[in-house]
């Protein structure tokens, strides 16, 4: 049983996973005792870990909010989608736009267990859920849950949030993305935040040390290596900044650290 007395099926309780780590830290109910030892042992490594975490979440609400209001964007792909936090993306997107549309992707078997709290949709509105791997884009792209829930005709903002750095280079994230945009035509946008050591290297790499102990290999990224997911695309203002430093709306209590932050986040436009 996790500790809030959920019962399992064929979730894995035994060992740490990532959805279920970032939900502990960010105060959730949805978790084993695996991931709480998992979460404190990185906070302890990393004290700032829950900023870190939380300060990523916020910055998927402004990129959503800002896909939905400025750039009018009624379709979403969301991949990694984790265990449902209210708001979670479609919340976000239909309070702007009730007709939004957003297909979620996991591949964590609790995320989809749990999916019913994504599939909340507006009746206006649809939402649809995807059990897939990342690095197995093609699977994402024939299923019939994404083809009959996004208009293709019409732009989708693609969202990899937190995501791409448990994806090691033998698997190619920049070509992943790459095809997972193909598809989708001229004007439509990806939204990334992408892991980092560059603020706090000593910190962050113990915290990777510690997934990696625990079957989560990481592949925490430079600039440079994060602008690469961006090539050929425009990218709107500011441009690749660490994620508070995205568009903050106030909400925060601009007592943030850029050395408690480990996520660099951007929102670019396909152009051609
Ligand atoms: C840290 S959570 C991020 C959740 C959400 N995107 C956010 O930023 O708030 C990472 C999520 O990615 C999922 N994930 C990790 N590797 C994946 C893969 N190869 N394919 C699909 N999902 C994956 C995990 O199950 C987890 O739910």
């Amino acid at each position: 049983m996790p500790e809030n007395g959920w019962p399992a099926d064929r979730i894995d309780t035994e060992n740490a996973h990532s959805a279920r780590i970032y939900d502990y830290i960010l105060g959730g109910r949805d978790y084993y005792r695996a991931d709480r030892e998992a979460g404190e042992a990185m906070a302890r490594e990393w004290p700032a870990l829950p900023i870190h975490m939380r300060a990523n979440r916020d910055f998927m609400h402004r990129a959503v909010r800002y896909l939905a209001e400025e750039a009018g964007v009624r379709q979403f792909l969301d991949i990694g989608t984790g265990i449902p936090t209210s708001p979670n993306l479609h919340e976000i997107a239909q309070e702007v736009a009730p007709e939004s549309r957003v297909v979620y992707v996991d591949n964590d078997p609790i995320v989809l267990t749990l999916s019913q709290g994504l599939l909340s949709s507006t009746s206006q509105g649809r939402t649809a859920y995807i059990e897939a791997d990342m690095r197995d884009p093609a699977t994402i792209l024939r299923a019939p849950e994404f083809r009959e829930t996004l208009d293709l005709d019409r732009p989708v903002a693609l969202t990899v949030i937190a995501i791409v750095h448990f994806v090691l280079d033998e698997d190619d994230a920049v070509g992943i993305v790459r095809r997972l945009m193909e598809p989708l035509p001229v004007g439509s946008y990806l939204a990334m935040s992408i892991g980092t050591a560059d603020f706090a290297p000593d910190e962050v790499g113990r915290v990777a040390r510690e997934y990696a102990a625990r079957n989560m290999p990481m592949r925490l990224r430079t600039r440079a290596e994060a602008e690469e997911f961006f090539t050929g695309m425009e990218l709107s203002e500011p441009g690749i900044t660490q994620v508070h430093h995205w568009r903050p709306d106030g909400s925060q209590d601009g007592t943030i650290r850029d050395e408690d932050i480990a996520m660099y986040g951007a929102v670019a436009r396909k152009t051609g």
